[in-house]
């Protein structure tokens, strides 16, 4: 079933008020991230980036650990927020981990502080992707 307006204008407030709290000192470039579970429950994230530059962590997976932490277990929409000439897209290994709990045609929106600026499907962003069914054990 499609997720409402409603709900995806409450994730993309979630993902800017997350991304205040971002921590990017040195890129200085702020994103902030909402997932909606299946219980209907929103789980927002922020950049936390670290003076060993690849200890850094996306907004996404950010969000991700909240939601698997809070008992969900799907994510049926994705808001991305930055602010930059074009839309601020999940970065491939996002895509990939978003993929481990959501499906292709899973909405993932892109807004900055004043709009939409993309929306698209996990599908498009990350097309004959590798997911769990490929492994035995799903
Ligand atoms: N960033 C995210 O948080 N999510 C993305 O999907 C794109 C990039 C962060 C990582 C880093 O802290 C900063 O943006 C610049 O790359």
């Amino acid at each position: 079933m499609a997720v409402s307006e409603i709900l995806m204008t409450q994730l993309i407030e979630a993902a800017r008020a997350a991304r205040e709290r971002a921590y990017a000192p040195y890129s200085r470039f702020a994103v902030g991230a909402a997932l909606l579970d299946e219980h209907g429950e929103v789980h927002a994230g922020c950049n936390i980036e670290n003076a060993a530059f690849p200890q850094g962590q996306c907004a996404e997976a950010s969000a991700l650990a909240h939601l698997v932490l809070a008992g969900g277990t799907k994510v049926l929409a994705a808001v991305v927020v930055g602010v930059a000439d074009s839309p601020v897209t999940p970065c491939g290994g996002c895509r990939q981990k978003l993929r481990e709990f959501a499906g292709d045609d899973t909405p993932v929106w892109c807004a900055d502080l004043h709009a939409v600026r993309g929306r698209y499907t996990l599908g498009e962003l990350l097309p004959a992707s590798f997911g769990p069914t490929h492994l035995p054990v799903s």
